[in-house]
């Protein structure tokens, strides 16, 4: 076999059999096959697209690329989650002791990546001494007792996705739906669950901007998650303006306290149970959708979910201290309001300004090596649908000096204020099964 007969094949449109993507795989994570080869066969994918076989080969060799998990000393039916990424997405925070809670094992390797904010291991990380190291013992172990743990990925899980992702990076190749399917399915499933729940962002804020784009990326991944035996189901949320109220890592840790408290923002609060409702019916433990929205909402309301965050927080060393006081969380020195220039309703807020925003402070990092400050963020205080009066705040930053007046700058011109009141967006678009 020959990689240049194999992107010559690509390149006219025709579908590749199942060895052919396993010679470029291989290949190329072995270091037989050249950048060049793989970025011309990139580039045939991202105009030629796949079919569902192709696509479903592809992740099936990427996950054989590295390490596969084996969680099958954990006791139940294993559910992961994945989020395409949004600003101010903090589900997994509340998901993963709501979830527990209702009695479904969480057994999560996370990220840091790069980001607005920081990913949910940074986030953690705010909360004082929490340790995000454990053996695979200790991660085991804590999940057959407490249902939950949540850790930084050690082993080395889907190698070829790292080289191929850093490839589509310099080649204009990142924004095509076969490979950040097989790139997100590939990671998911070398992770060891029996089934993944997907939340699609579609928006501004988002990867996918339009729910078209988002539906396709979402079937493909449902498709792939079938064809190797994983329930999977995807929900389409929306992502037009920031999930919640906070943007930064302590202050996204205080509104994920405050909605495993029952007391949470509205947006936030029904995604993570709708998320929460699929996990749940997905183990088994729920017969229907609506009931399990009823029994998560209990777990809210009863302190049950609470209980399981600071269970899972001291499990791994944290303070917990901290979740019973949120004022205890790192804290800015500075906080600097921003006011509204007119009259009218909150019509848009521009996620993606708000993340950049978020970044300047110094919540989230450009490049791996850069030190992420997690007492720095921005509290939204109006959203899409509020009324305002001029003068009055609409957001705060907190921030230690870094970048304010930029970062000021940003978030007025991402507030959009009318003069006619505008209806909330939907929070849930769809769902894919
Ligand atoms: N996230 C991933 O993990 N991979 C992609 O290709 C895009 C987003």
């Amino acid at each position: 076999m020959r990689m240049v007969d194999i992107i010559a094949k690509k390149r006219n449109g025709n579908t590749l059999n199942e060895e052919e993507i396993k010679y470029f795989i291989n290949g190329y994570v072995d270091g037989s096959i050249p950048d060049y080869q793989v970025s011309a066969l990139l580039m045939s994918i991202f105009y030629n697209g796949m079919n569902n076989s192709e696509v479903s080969n592809l992740t099936k060799f990427m996950v054989e690329s590295g390490d596969v998990i084996n969680l099958d000393q954990i006791k139940g039916f294993k559910v992961d989650k994945h989020s395409t990424g949004g600003v101010g997405d903090k589900t997994s925070l509340i998901i993963g002791p709501l979830v527990a809670a209702a009695g479904v094992p969480i057994a999560k390797m996370s990220g840091r990546g790069l980001g607005h904010t920081g990913g949910t291991l940074d986030k953690l990380e705010s909360i004082k001494n929490f340790k995000i190291e454990l053996t695979s013992e200790q991660f085991i172990n804590n999940v057959n007792k407490h249902k939950i743990a949540i850790i930084g990925q050690t082993a080395n899980l889907v190698p070829a996705d790292k080289k191929l992702y850093s490839l589509r990076d310099v080649t204009a190749t990142v924004d095509s739906i076969p490979l950040i399917a097989s790139s997100i399915m590939s990671k998911k499933i070398a992770s060891g669950a029996d089934a993944i729940v997907l939340d699609v962002k579609v928006g501004s804020g988002a990867f996918m901007k339009t729910i078209d784009e988002a539906r396709k990326l979402a079937e493909t991944m449902v498709q792939i998650g079938k064809s190797l035996n994983r329930k999977t189901v995807a929900i389409l949320t929306n992502m037009d303006e920031p999930l919640g109220k906070e943007i930064g890592n302590a202050n996204e840790i205080h509104e994920v306290i405050q909605v495993l408290k029952n007391n949470g923002p509205h947006d936030l609060t029904e995604i993570s149970i709708t998320i929460a409702a699929q996990m749940t019916v997905l183990a088994n433990v729920y017969d229907d959708i609506e009931i399990a929205k009823i029994e998560l909402r209990k777990l809210l309301s009863n302190g049950k979910a609470f209980e399981k965050l600071v269970e899972f927080v001291m499990a791994q060393g944290g303070d917990t201290s901290v979740i019973h006081d949120p004022n205890l969380l790192p804290k800015a020195k500075v906080h600097s309001d921003i006011k509204a220039d007119q009259d009218g309703f909150v019509s848009k807020i521009d996620a993606l300004s708000i993340g950049i925003s978020a970044m300047l402070l110094g919540a989230g990092r450009k490049t791996k090596d850069e030190v992420i400050d997690h007492s720095v963020g921005i509290t939204l205080h109006k959203k899409v649908g509020d009324k305002v009066n001029q003068g009055e705040v609409i957001a705060t930053i907190h921030c230690n000096n870094s970048n304010i007046d930029e970062s000021t700058d940003l978030i007025h011109k991402a507030y959009l204020i009318s003069n006619e009141a505008i209806k909330s967006s939907k929070l849930i678009y769809d769902v894919i099964q």
